[in-house]
């Protein structure tokens, strides 16, 4: 399907996943979004509803009970659902992106039996459990440690910013069996969830996608079995990393989403309100805001299908995804933020979704790496890419 992939003309299979999400979206997410985030209600339900329609586990082989589609495929998806729900959109792309496909690509049979077959279609959710309170961007440097005991490692740490942490029902877990060997000590460990010795953090109370409950993980001597390491022990740094590759696709794929959708209201708002005897979409000062909004939509889009694609064509896109994320971030705070401008007062009220918008794109701008982050990767690479 790749191979007939243009960017005027989506494979027909994917254009028929763009409108199942969009008619999802539209008609199920977009009504109670406004609820989900006032209450900071986790959409159960409606996630179901998606795990059914394939949606968590869209790049899953079919063996697995999984959609098996493209990463393109998961951008389109991804993007529909975030346009309807931000906060669902979260859940979806973080669970495809950082449990589903992980535990798909790097998991044993007998693991991605226990793992993964029951993560596909029904409804459960899988979360990624790297980042510490004081190791975010400084993955290497993560103090949750791995004691080998007999047939068991031992954890022990606090992990933060778990995304759906307090419903999901496994993680995969880094921990450090030997701190001295920085990025090279680091393992990922399979654990259900819950499990005892670890407990949950409080919710954390959020800026934007309310949907999404976060919280972080305390590991009080918990046992994960020796079969539960994914790869081998000191694999985890590269398999986070690489894991984050397609993950910022995802999440670069909810920020287009978040702007498509600040858009299309503002758009909306600007035909319909007058000032001065015209909409003020015919005013030059609304016309070209919108006309920027639109630019920064679509580039971004463009990168994060680029990245998809190379990701699909199994090449390294460790620079392209960081640029589709960089790229759509930003975008979706720029246009959210225009969204706002050109709403004015009704921009700034919960009466409209503008608000919630420029909430939500926040979190894209730091969640999977924040920008200057992914500016060091781009620059690391653009300088190899020079011979240097
Ligand atoms: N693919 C494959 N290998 C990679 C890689 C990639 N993308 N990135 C690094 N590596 C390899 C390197 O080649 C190197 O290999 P060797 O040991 O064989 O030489 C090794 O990994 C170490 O690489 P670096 O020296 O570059 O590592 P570093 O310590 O300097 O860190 C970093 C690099 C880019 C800063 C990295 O730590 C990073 O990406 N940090 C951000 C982490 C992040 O995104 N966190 C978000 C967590 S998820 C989350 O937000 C929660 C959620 O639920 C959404």
């Amino acid at each position: 399907s790749l191979r007939c992939f243009s960017l005027h003309s989506l494979p027909d299979e994917l254009v028929s996943l763009q409108n199942m999400c969009k008619t999802f979206a539209q008609n199920k997410l977009k009504p109670i979004a406004p609820r989900l985030d006032k209450e900071g209600i986790f959409p159960k339900e409606q996630i179901n509803k998606l795990a059914k329609l394939g949606l968590m586990s869209i790049c899953v082989p079919k063996k697995w009970g999984g959609s098996e589609y493209s990463a393109l495929g998961l951008a389109i998806a991804v993007e529909e659902i975030a346009k309807g729900c931000s906060g669902t959109g979260a859940t979806v792309s973080i669970h495809n992106c950082l449990y589903a496909d992980l535990v798909s690509r790097c998991g044993t049979e007998k693991q991605k039996e226990q793992f993964l077959k029951p993560f596909t279609t029904t409804g459960n959710v899988g979360c990624f459990a790297l980042s510490e309170a004081d190791a975010g961007s400084d993955v290497s440097g993560i103090t949750t440690t791995a004691r080998l005991e007999e047939n068991h490692y031992v954890l022990n740490g606090t992990k933060s910013w778990v995304t759906s942490g307090s419903i999901g029902k496994a993680a995969v877990i880094f921990a450090t069996v030997d701190r001295q060997l920085k990025h090279k000590g680091i393992a990922a460990f399979l654990v259900p969830l819950p499990t005892p010795g670890l407990s949950w953090g409080k919710l954390e109370d959020k800026l934007g996608i309310r949907a999404s409950p976060t919280c972080s993980f305390i590991l009080e001597n918990v046992r994960v079995p020796r079969e539960n390491v994914l790869g081998e022990i000191g694999d985890g740094f590269k398999i986070a990393m690489v894991q984050l590759d397609k993950a910022r696709i995802g999440i670069a794929a909810q920020a287009v989403g978040i702007g498509q959708a600040a858009l299309d209201v503002a758009v909306q708002y600007a035909t319909h309100r007058k000032t001065f005897g015209k909409p003020i979409s015919e005013q030059q000062a609304v016309k070209l805001r919108l006309a920027d909004m639109a630019l920064r939509i679509e580039s971004a889009r463009l990168l994060v299908w680029r990245a998809a694609v190379l990701h699909d064509e199994s090449k390294k896109c460790t620079k392209e995804s960081s640029m589709a994320k960089w790229a759509a971030s930003e975008a979706a705070t720029f246009v959210t933020h225009a969204a706002i401008q050109i709403l004015g007062g009704m921009g700034y009220v919960s009466d409209m979704p503008a608000e919630r918008y420029y909430r939500d794109a926040r979190i894209t701008e730091i969640y999977g790496g924040i920008t200057d982050i992914q500016k060091l990767v781009i620059g690391d690479i653009v300088i190899k890419e020079h011979g240097y």
